[in-house]
């Protein structure tokens, strides 16, 4: 998902007002961090998923994808300060160098960011090992979430822990806010998985969802949908901001509407 796209996608903007747009110019002026509250970075969670609302074909998110929704996924890593992610997403994605194209880099300079976003990794029994290409990279920067007292050894990449106090369990709302004071990150882009965004949601941690909708029908070489069992106490609402196209996959911008007290 993270390849470089050598041509630029021209995609059809279908809403607000119709049009054609490459994943750059769809996305200039986002100014996430703008959008942050005091006291925790804004987020916006960028998923896959196939018409039927499978989040992987074969245990992975690759078949679901397509030229515009690669260069979409890539230019968004170029709009935050840190990106975030579960583990199982990481090790089975095996995740790397997050922003690998020197011009997004470029990009993410001239934004006023840091070349690389930090990365950050939520795991329970941090059970990851160092060959995970972002762990061995040296440019990358690694945040874990985690209330394991164990060190990973062995990683190349610049490696610090992010814990709750002894014998706590890790509280995302908790971990966000202290991005926030202890690293200055003040927009984060989620790219799941499943299990991680079943935290968020519900302690309302997501402000935006941006779903590319695969023109597929899984059935049963699906599995799972974007988001784990949640336990909402209603569903939550979204408002579309804007829906493009390219090649029959939508990329939908939807802000979540938050739920009642
Ligand atoms: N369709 C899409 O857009 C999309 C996006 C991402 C991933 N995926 C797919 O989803 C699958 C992976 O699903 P997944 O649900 O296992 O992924 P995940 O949410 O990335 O990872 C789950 C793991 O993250 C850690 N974790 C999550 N929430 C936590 C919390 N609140 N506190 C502490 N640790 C937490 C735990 O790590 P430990 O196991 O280390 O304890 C947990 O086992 C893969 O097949 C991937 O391809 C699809």
């Amino acid at each position: 998902m993270t390849g470089v796209d050598a041509r630029p996608v021209v995609l059809r903007r279908l809403l607000p007002e119709p049009g054609t747009v490459t994943a750059i110019e769809a996305l200039e002026g986002l100014a996430l961090a703008d959008l942050a509250a005091d006291h925790r970075p804004y987020l916006v969670l960028n998923m896959v998923a196939t018409a039927d609302g499978a989040a992987t074909v074969g245990h992975r998110t690759a078949p679901l994808s397509n030229p515009a929704d690669r260069q979409l996924f890539g230019e968004l890593r170029t709009h935050v300060d840190a990106v975030m992610v579960g583990a199982g997403t990481v090790r089975t994605e095996r995740y790397g160098r997050l922003v690998r194209d020197p011009a997004r880099r470029q990009r993410r300079v001239v934004r006023g960011l840091a070349p690389d976003p930090l990365a950050i990794v939520v795991s329970r029994r941090l059970t990851l090992t160092p060959d995970l290409p972002l762990l061995a990279d040296p440019h990358s920067r690694v945040v874990v979430i985690t209330a394991s007292d164990a060190e990973l050894s062995g990683c190349a990449a610049d490696v610090s822990y992010l814990r709750p106090a002894p014998g706590e369990e890790v509280d995302l709302a908790v971990m966000l806010a202290r991005l926030r004071t202890e690293h200055g990150v003040r927009s984060v882009l989620c790219e799941g998985g499943p299990t991680l965004n079943a935290s968020l949601l519900p302690a309302g941690l997501v402000d935006e969802l941006f779903l590319s909708i695969a023109p597929i029908l899984a059935g049963s070489t699906g599995s799972r949908s974007i988001i784990e069992e949640a336990p909402l106490r209603e569903p939550v609402g979204l408002h579309l901001v804007w829906l493009l196209e390219s090649d029959s996959q939508l990329f939908a911008r939807y802000t979540l509407r938050p739920q009642p007290a």
